[in-house]
């Protein structure tokens, strides 16, 4: 059960299919587009979208709104050092800034830099300077159906491709995301996280994980490896492997806004936090309020908590039992904060270069009011080349949705897979050159 009860409640939008048809035509079939006010259920992310606590909310009024040396920035600093063991601790708005502040840093033009899969914002800012970004995944990641414990997992022989191909010194660091969130939000093993540590530090490259989920990432190991640590401290054994991360507070810091990035090498830290200056603000709030700060410091301590990792990992397990058991193809197994539906198996009528799992977001919503992400062929694509999964994402806001919310969207899958031949493809009529899939616009192909 919730290890919560409910204190404050927030009415949801219901809408007739009319009015749903007619928001689809509007936005260019691009869920993206929709106002929120016209979505039911909205699942497109787990990001920024948390419930946030009691403690939470009361922890705001503690703020203090310094521009220099806030109480709140040195809570935040202290949680986010005792949690990681990082040095430098630098906060931002938002996770991609984070990334942007460390790739200008860093990556010079021709560079690879490699991940397990990069999430979209991170590849962009990696190809925003010239760099390449490499997916060096197990294999396993791109079998659907393929239970392994931890297909987050790095390869290391690709690693070893990579540095063959372009050589160290085209590696300004290796990326590691956990859990792997373009991969299904599979975790990262322990031992894999390690021998990645062992490669990086044979080579001389910097080792920088993409953090956002760590907490849940640490739970998986500790169910799925039977490690007798508590979450802290698997999560602390993750981190002292690594030289740094990147963070958005947005996931697992249980906040609406926040990141950061932690380093402990002192002369990058320095250079970025000269740059954070320039584009993000003073050190000691890198763009947001101090309220914001104490919110975060506050988040991380409950989100270690087990209890609510175990009802937040174990809500989504559940939910992709249930859709399983209805019949829906889904990713195996059901990763941390999200289940994806496998849009390839789902609508195998309808080819690639049709867009099937974009087909399946908007029946979504047109048959249920309900908001998920494609991540497929129009979040990936590009020069011709297609990615090997087709997936519909339907990510859970930490503490937002109850069971039954999640049984009408269960109800909902299974009868458009009763009904999955009236489902068509759809073609594009407008696309930005970079992050397409935000501003494209599509229409049904008959
Ligand atoms: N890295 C990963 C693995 C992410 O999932 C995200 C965001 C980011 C970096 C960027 O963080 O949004 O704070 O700038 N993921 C959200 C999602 C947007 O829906 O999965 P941000």
């Amino acid at each position: 059960m919730e290890p919560y009860r409910i204190k404050t409640v927030e009415s949801i939008p219901f809408t007739t299919r009319a009015e749903r048809e007619a928001a689809l035509l509007a936005s260019g079939y691009n869920v993206f587009s929709i106002p929120s006010d016209l979505i039911t259920i909205d699942l497109l992310t787990d990001s920024g979208t948390s419930a946030m606590s009691d403690r939470q909310w009361a922890a705001l009024m503690t703020g203090d709104e310094s521009y220099a040396g806030s109480r709140n920035y040195f809570r935040f600093e202290e949680t986010v050092r005792r949690i990681t063991g990082y040095d430098h601790i630098i906060p931002t708005h938002q996770g991609r800034v984070a990334e942007n502040l460390l790739f200008t840093t860093v990556v010079k033009e021709g560079d690879h830099v490699p991940n397990n899969i990069h999430f979209d914002t991170t590849q962009a800012n990696i190809e925003h300077n010239g760099g390449v970004a490499v997916n060096c995944v197990i294999d396993d990641a791109y079998d659907p159906v393929k239970e392994v414990p931890y297909k987050g997992n790095m390869d290391i022989t690709k690693l070893d491709k990579v540095l063959a191909d372009v050589g160290r010194d085209r590696i300004p660091l290796v990326l590691l995301t956990i859990t792997n969130n373009s991969g299904g939000g599979q975790p990262v093993g322990l031992d894999n996280a390690r021998e990645v540590s062992e490669w990086c530090r044979k080579h001389d490259i910097p080792f920088i994980y993409d953090a956002c989920r760590f907490a849940e990432n640490a739970y998986f190991n500790k169910v799925r490896s039977n490690l007798d640590q508590g979450i802290p401290e698997i999560a602390r054994a993750f981190f002292d492997l690594a030289d740094g991360c990147t963070m958005s507070a947005k996931k697992d810091a249980l906040v609406n806004m926040g990141g950061w990035l932690a380093l402990n090498d002192d002369e990058l830290s320095e250079k970025i936090t000269n740059m954070l200056i320039l584009i993000e603000g003073f050190p000691t709030y890198g763009g947001l309020a101090g309220r914001d700060l104490e919110a975060i410091a506050q988040g991380l301590e409950e989100v270690l908590e087990e209890r609510y990792l175990a009802h937040r990992v174990g809500q989504i397990q559940e939910f992709g039992r249930a859709l399983c058991d209805a019949g829906v193809p889904i990713v195996l197994p059901v990763g941390g904060h999200a289940v994806y539906i496998d849009a390839k198996r789902f609508l195998p009528h309808i080819p690639q270069e049709q867009f099937p799992a974009q087909a399946l977001t908007c029946a979504l919503y047109l048959e249920g009011g309900i908001r998920g992400c494609e991540i497929g062929g129009l979040m990936f694509a590009a020069d011709g080349q297609w990615p090997e999964l087709e997936l519909v994402r339907l990510a859970v806001p930490r503490r937002v949705y109850t069971k039954s919310h999640l049984d009408h969207v269960v109800d909902v899958c299974a009868k458009l897979y009763s009904e999955r031949e009236s489902i068509s493809g759809l073609r594009i009529t407008y696309e930005a050159p970079v992050l397409r899939h935000f501003t494209v616009r599509l229409e049904p192909v008959d």
